[in-house]
């Protein structure tokens, strides 16, 4: 098997021998390594996300993940994606982008064999940790609990996800090998009544291959998130001799694991661009393949958070993720092997046969210039297509029926012609303040700002909300999002608001280039730039001359863009591009400095550490 490699990604020199061409029946947990009919099967795996990766590039990732020397490819499923609203199931996705039926199968045609962890809840640096936001409109929900509240739409998930997933199972000649059970349960929970009403679950749904749990190193998450009968794996990144021998005192037999063997890791808006060293990396891979165990490399390839689809953290203080989930993995954002790709495969070849392969050199992409024009304004687009709904009192967000992104809010002030405070009880995530259409300042969530001064207390007070991402990780998951009450001027309820839906994704494919008169030029707006390509390429929006918003290539969600960094340049897929006139649209929140859309040859996914 031969196939040519485009230019930057490695290619494959030699045939290799057919994988495994009989049908497999059986795949099992033996006494300490996992057996394929009867025979030891190492897991050498990497994590590769479906939602985070074009699907004209998926092939392409999983091609490369083989090269590596990997025999499996491990994807979480977003519970939020599929069920998009309560009890609408979409096996695609909103957008016919997030089709895992068809990525598995992609995945077993490359002769790989896969892992499927859906949830229902995945942490994953995802929003919400893809618990979908209509869940817990109902505050008094506890999530991933055998609340009935929680456990009803949780198994109903469960059932429809996993009926999709039997079929693709190693005893019905699929490539599926394991499914896991939650998601670092015990780091969350005690309750083993919930992680069982979820195992038998997924047993009633038809899944006979072994059910996996995974937990960080401690004695008690790895007891408190698994279950007998499920086989219990651990997540770290360091230290790995010794966390594999916790792991073993926890289960004396069946085959270690390290199901997330973090390599890299996640940026934070603000904050620096996480690199790992290589060398390091490699050394704990070798630990964890030298003790005999199976691995899932957390992450192959990290991907992007396209759209307004990134997690946050929040322990104590509010931590946005960044658009880029490149994770500095062996395969970077945009599929290119890094140096870590190399060096992982040469750990591997030591323990397995690996491909041969070569790199090419790396790809440079397009470097050019596209003018920015501007177009109407967010609210007056919000406006034309929505109408201002009236609340007795500040709603959330979520109570406002809106799930991510923008939401706009108004109240008419009847104070004095003196200065008043204007408070609320949280802000989640960022506020836009505006006074009779003037632009007062910004509350933030991750500087726990609240409270702002008004020049006068008197007027039309607007408030543009961004939610920046739910929380993925610890007990805040599942919280409401928007301006929570009660709202307050100079300490006295505000009541009466109105508010506005702000669907960005749908405003910005209806951008015409035509700007509505009415708008200011401090007010949030769209703008346009065309181009055009000779053929499909990946690009490198560099965003370094405009503020905080998000971005849309024929209106494909590129995701947000903001100058607190670190990343800089938002990564185009070449799926997302074609031949000929391209369409790009920025909403531009804040200020706009340079009225130019500008591609860079190569990523900048900002500073690092050291
Ligand atoms: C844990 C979670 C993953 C991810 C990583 C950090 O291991 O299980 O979903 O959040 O942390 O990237």
């Amino acid at each position: 098997m031969v196939w040519a490699g485009s230019s930057g990604r490695p290619t494959l020199l030699f045939a290799f021998d057919a994988f495994e061409e009989a049908i497999v029946t059986r795949f099992e947990i033996g006494d300490d390594e996992f057996l394929l009919d009867g025979k030891p099967f190492r897991i050498i795996s990497g994590a590769l996300h479906y939602f985070r990766v074009h699907p004209a590039q998926w092939r392409d990732r999983i091609r490369s993940a083989r090269l590596m020397g990997l025999n499996t490819i491990e994807t979480y499923v977003p519970w939020n994606v599929h069920e998009p609203r309560p009890g609408e199931f979409t096996e695609t996705g909103p957008d016919g982008r997030f089709d895992l039926i068809a990525f598995l199968r992609i995945v077993e045609d490359e002769g790989m064999r896969a892992i499927v962890r859906p949830g229902p809840y995945i942490c994953a640096e995802w929003d919400g940790g893809g618990l979908p936001g209509w869940l817990l409109r109902d505050r008094t929900i506890r999530p991933r609990s055998s609340d009935p509240r929680f456990l009803e739409p949780a198994t109903r998930y469960l059932s429809w996800v996993l009926g999709l997933v039997a079929p693709l199972q190693v005893d019905r000649g699929g490539p599926v090998i394991l499914v896991q059970v939650e998601n670092e349960y015990g780091a969350y929970g005690d309750d083993p009544h919930y992680l069982q009403v979820l195992t038998d679950t997924t047993r009633g749904a038809g899944i006979t291959v072994p059910l996996t749990t995974v937990d960080q190193p401690s004695s008690t998450m790895i007891r408190d998130g698994s279950l007998p009968g499920l086989h219990k794996t651990a997540s770290f990144g360091s230290q790995s001799r010794e966390r594999l021998a916790l792991l073993r005192r926890e289960q004396p037999t069946g085959p270690l694991m390290c199901s997330e063997f973090w390599c890299g890791w996640f940026d934070d808006w603000g904050a620096h661009h996480h690199t790992t060293s290589t060398a390091a990396a490699a050394a704990e891979l070798d630990e964890i393949l030298s003790a005999g165990a199976s691995v899932n490399i957390y992450m192959f390839h990290g991907g992007t958070n396209f759209g307004f689809t990134n997690g946050a953290n929040d322990k104590g203080t509010y931590h946005p993720i960044v658009t880029s989930y490149d994770y500095d993995a062996p395969l970077d954002e945009a599929g290119r092997p890094t140096e870590k790709f190399w060096a992982f495969r040469d750990v591997i070849a030591k323990y397995a046969d690996v491909p041969d392969a070569a790199s090419d050199e790396p790809r440079r992409s397009p470097a050019f210039d596209a003018a920015l024009r501007p177009g109407p304004g967010l609210l007056e687009s919000a406006g034309a297509v929505s109408a201002w709904v009236e609340h007795a009192e500040l709603p959330s967000m979520d109570d406002a029926g809106r799930n991510g992104g923008f939401l706009a809010y108004r109240t008419q002030l009847t104070g004095p012609d003196r200065p008043g405070v204007l408070s609320f009880d949280d802000v989640r995530d960022r506020a836009v303040v505006f006074l009779d259409g003037v632009r007062l300042g910004v509350l933030s969530r991750e500087l726990h700002e609240r409270a702002l001064t008004l020049p006068r207390s008197h007027g039309e007070l607007l408030v543009l909300v961004e939610d920046q991402g739910r929380v993925d990780y610890g007990p805040r998951i599942g919280e409401h999002k928007g301006l929570i009450g009660p709202a307050r001027l100079d300490g006295e309820p505000l009541l009466r608001w109105q508010t506005l839906d702000v669907d960005a994704d749908r405003l910005a494919a209806q951008v015409d280039a035509s700007p509505a008169a009415t708008s200011t030029s401090a007010s949030p707006r769209f703008h346009l730039a065309e181009f055009t390509l000779d053929s499909p390429a990946d690009l490198f929006l560099d965003s370094a001359g405009w503020g905080k918003g998000n971005a849309w290539l024929n209106g494909f969600p590129l995701g947000r863009y903001w100058q607190a960094g670190p990343q800089r340049t938002l990564y185009v897929p070449a799926g997302a591009t074609q031949a000929g006139s391209n369409r790009l649209v920025v909403l531009e929140v804040d200020t706009l400095v340079s009225a130019s859309a500008r591609f860079l040859p190569a990523p900048e996914l900002g500073q690092t550490e050291f």
